[in-house]
């Protein structure tokens, strides 16, 4: 049975959700035969498949083109993408335009965006025009200039009582779900007691209604740089470089191809 917003928001109490990034048609493929309720269609599509160092470059149309191929292998899993830095910002018809173009043109199920309480018009604005939306606060990183890096947010009293304030905020504001990153996870779990939508972590404890890990960081792909809260359930880049070496050496040793490779 296919996973829709409003079944992924009335799980909350009742089942942990699981969520992985992708990016393309045939790791979505893998994602959904594995079960995995949610589906983010990152912007960290701009480390892993782009190689910038943020997700800052990213633009809308990496993220139309990226959904369009997850979409095409997905059959069960509600995707959601992620609207990329300075497409939503700048006004309220912008961010329709440019959510709807993303919502039409890939075929997702709903849109993600950063931001708390100052976020809230965009989010009635969107929901209020069919948008569905998923919320994402603590560390944002589309705001990583502003933060000076990705640093654990919601650690001082003032700063843990404003993302509270954000939750409810856009909770009340008709998010289905809300992703909580980088934070403590006391915070995270007094976050998710407070609100009647999921919240869905990253490097926000145990206490979440559900987990989300980046593809990439999952599998041992991306080794730039691991943070604390990835739990790594492969070396998949180690597995592919063997690969790749053995592969190399066949052929220049004449292994590869062999007779069951050839046409007669
Ligand atoms: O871009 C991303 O990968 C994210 C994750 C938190 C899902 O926003």
């Amino acid at each position: 049975m296919k996973w829709t917003v409003d079944r992924v928001c009335k799980s909350k109490g009742n089942k942990k959700i699981s969520s992985v990034t992708a990016y393309d048609y045939t790791s979505a493929r893998w994602v959904d035969a594995a079960g995995i309720e949610l589906i983010i269609v990152g912007d960290s599509l701009g480390m892993t498949m782009l190689g910038y160092d943020s997700t800052i470059p990213v633009t809308l149309d990496d993220m139309i083109h990226h959904a369009k191929a997850v979409m095409r292998g997905v059959k069960s899993a509600l995707v959601v993408a992620d609207m990329p830095f300075l497409s939503y910002q700048a006004g309220l018809d912008e961010a329709v335009l440019n959510a709807g173009r993303l919502l039409k043109e890939s075929g997702v199920d709903a849109v993600k965006i950063e931001g708390g309480t100052f976020r809230v018009e965009t989010v009635r604005h969107l929901i209020a025009n069919g948008i569905p939306v998923m919320g994402h606060i603590g560390l944002t990183p589309q705001s990583v200039r502003a933060f000076g890096g990705y640093k654990v947010q919601g650690k001082t009293e003032a700063a843990a009582s404003q993302l509270l304030e954000d939750a409810k905020a856009l909770a009340e504001a008709g998010i289905f779900a809300l992703v909580l990153e980088g934070m403590p996870s006391a915070l995270a779990g007094e976050i998710t007691q407070a609100i009647d939508i999921p919240t869905i972590g990253i490097g926000a404890g145990p206490d979440c209604d559900g987990q989300v890990l980046v593809m990439h960081d999952l599998l041992g792909l991306y080794t730039d740089f691991t943070p604390k809260f990835v739990k790594r359930y492969a070396e998949l880049g180690e597995a592919m470089k063997a690969a790749f070496e053995t592969y190399r050496s066949e052929v220049e040793q004449g292994q590869f191809p062999a007779p069951e490779h050839c046409y007669k």
